[in-house]
């Protein structure tokens, strides 16, 4: 979603502003844009469309200037066209601001400035929010922007300009992510890390309703009123090459074939052999307060909510608490019945999604205890929830979730194993998950030195219009997992169901241009899976199977069957979501589609 970036320091900010937008790309957009001060006044350039657009715009003329500002813009209110793109500026021409989020009461504000005889030249709520600062400006930008979002509903993240002070950046945060970037003799801002990395790893992490005011001589960090606010530096562990492609062909590759390593770093130091479970220090939690839990919500959006779905199953069966998976966006809303026995775990990639950080907020405020499976360290929701445990998969650049969606699986099966210890499982089976645990990234591999096959496998199905993923179990996850990937990055209509529910209706889809692909390892429900298998080639569909090595069964039934290496039943999700992934990254490449960058796509929904 909508990327920001600003600097203020002793370099030309031009080109440094482009590389940092070229490093939030990744977060989906649709529009681009520059604001820079050079001494005459404020120069703003910008584009619709694709990054190229603004660089080719900006060829021979990138402003001079050592101060500016920078956005990727991502659609809400107006369409992706050239005047809504950011930078927006003032009445006057003299203030530029650029915006992630949505002001509420931008339609009000709006009519009072008009009324007044301010003209606007688009559609977006951002224009209202610059001119509003322009209205407030006395000479002093810090106080004009904070006296401006005494007056906004809504959620932002900006990062604001002024021509009449040329030495001085102003930020402010509520609901949308900003980070400040503290190098020597120079500071940033930025929307995340990516664009903070080949120049500093020295962060600052603002906090809602918090400003940071930079200038040549250093930053501030303040709240609405007058209130300085004292806030720790943090030290960034990623490094560059973990934020580039290294010989991959698109990051969604890199990260597929990254899931041996994010797997061993998500299980790292957590297993516990001897004791037959996992230590989670970060949980916050004391084993009484573990038992005393009556009642799990997992919540979560797009891919994190399927890895959600399969923690339902994983815990119901090993720690039998019942667990409920909410969509976070229905979760805030519907007035949910929770109490200090419930304990509400987000899980997501980024730590940034606006609707799972809202329903957080939500089960907090109902007196809910609140944990995080987050990856993305010092983002939002990991500092929101009382505890919980990173993924460590590393970043993850394309739009796609792969190695966070494994990653997120195993974190939430170390989690069931702490509680499962505290109920009712034995040391004995204990182990026996940990062993299983501890073979998954060799049994990734496996699957990956196969890609070929799969590979040739999207050869084969490149031209399906539809394609339906069937599942049983903890694997109608997957199914459903497998499904968006494909529909996300290859633009094919696919669709997830549990392998019976099929006859409820998509049955009637099937025919002999209809693919269907079936996760079916032999687990408890083997032979259910079977008979679904029978009656999609009742109905001449082609049936593609993930299957457990020497399923005859399966292999014979099955148009094509892909293998699948033995693990305990509930795991097999990290397996079987494998080729899925694969199978969605080479069906889109063949047919041209920008895999990590899809059409209308975000990587980090931070609007609700
Ligand atoms: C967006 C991304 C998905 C992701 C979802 C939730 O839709 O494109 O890949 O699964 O947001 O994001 P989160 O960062 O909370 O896991």
């Amino acid at each position: 979603m909508c990327g920001i970036v600003g600097y203020i320091g002793p370099r030309q900010a031009g080109h440094l502003l482009l590389d940092g937008l070229r490093r939030l790309e990744y977060r989906g957009y649709d529009s681009a844009g520059i604001a820079l001060l050079n001494g005459g006044g404020l120069e703003v350039i910008k584009t619709s469309g694709k990054l190229s657009n603004l660089e080719k715009a900006l060829v021979g003329r990138v402003p001079s200037g050592t101060l500016g500002i920078a956005h990727t813009r991502w659609a809400t209110h107006g369409a992706p066209t050239e005047i809504n793109a950011h930078p927006h500026t003032d009445q006057d021409g003299n203030i530029a601001v650029i915006h992630n989020g949505i002001i509420e009461n931008a339609t009000a504000i709006r009519t009072a400035l008009v009324n007044i005889g301010h003209t606007f030249e688009s559609d977006t709520d951002t224009e209202v929010l610059a001119h509003l600062i322009g209205a407030l400006f006395q000479g002093d930008l810090e106080e004009a922007v904070a006296a401006a979002l005494k007056e906004v509903d809504g959620a932002y993240g900006i990062a604001v300009i002024s021509a009449q002070q040329p030495d001085v950046l102003v930020a402010a945060r509520k609901g949308s992510p900003l980070i400040v970037g503290v190098g020597t003799d120079e500071w940033f801002v930025a929307s995340d890390a990516s664009p903070l990395l080949e120049h500093t790893r020295s962060v600052v992490y603002l906090d809602d309703g918090e400003m940071v005011v930079l200038t040549r001589d250093g930053y501030r960090v303040r709240d609405l009123q007058v209130t300085e606010i004292q806030k720790p530096v943090s030290q960034i562990e990623w490094d560059l090459a973990k934020i580039e492609r290294g010989g991959f062909e698109h990051f969604m590759l890199k990260e597929i074939f990254e899931q041996p390593e994010s797997l061993r770093n998500t299980l790292r130091g957590h297993l516990l052999d001897d004791e037959g479970t996992a230590r989670l220090l970060g949980l916050n939690l004391t084993d009484d307060e573990l038992k005393r839990i009556d009642r799990i919500v997992i919540t979560a959006c797009g891919t994190s909510w399927h890895s959600s779905l399969i923690g339902e199953y994983m815990i119901e069966e090993l720690a039998r608490v019942p667990v409920e998976v909410e969509y976070a966006s229905e979760f805030r809303y519907r007035n949910p019945v929770i109490d200090e026995r419930t304990l509400v775990i987000g899980i997501s990639q980024s730590g940034e999604t606006a609707d799972t950080l809202a329903a957080i907020r939500e089960a907090k405020a109902r007196g809910a205890r609140t944990l995080g499976l987050v990856n993305v360290v010092g983002s939002t929701i990991a500092r929101e929830v009382e505890g919980g445990t990173y993924l460590h998969a590393g970043p993850e650049i394309g739009v796609a979730s792969t190695k966070a969606f494994t990653s997120q699986i195993a974190a939430l099966a170390l989690f069931t194993l702490r509680l499962a210890r505290l109920k009712d499982m034995s040391i004995l089976q204990g182990r026996q998950f940990i062993q299983a645990l501890r073979e998954l990234p060799d049994k990734v591999q496996q699957i990956l030195d196969r890609a070929p096959d799969v590979e040739r496998l999207a050869e084969e199905f490149l031209d399906s219009s539809n394609v339906l993923y069937l599942g049983r179990g903890v694997n109608f996850p997957v199914a459903l997992e497998g499904a968006l990937k494909l529909k996300e990055i290859s633009y094919i209509h696919a669709e997830g169901y549990p392998a019976a529910e099929m006859k409820h209706g998509p049955i009637a889809l099937i025919d002999e241009n209809m693919p269907v692909v079936f996760i079916a390892p032999k687990d408890g429900v083997h032979s259910k899976i079977v008979s679904n298998i029978e009656e999609v080639k009742a109905r001449g569909g082609k049936v593609i199977a993930l299957v457990n090595e020497g399923d005859a069964e399966i292999e014979r039934l099955a148009d094509k069957t892909f293998p699948i290496p033995d693990t305990v039943d509930l795991l097999t999700p990290i397996l079987t979501s494998l080729p899925l992934q694969l199978f969605a990254y080479y069906v889109a490449v063949r047919r041209g589609c920008n895999v990590d960058q899809p059409r209308n796509l975000a990587k980090s929904v931070t609007v609700e």
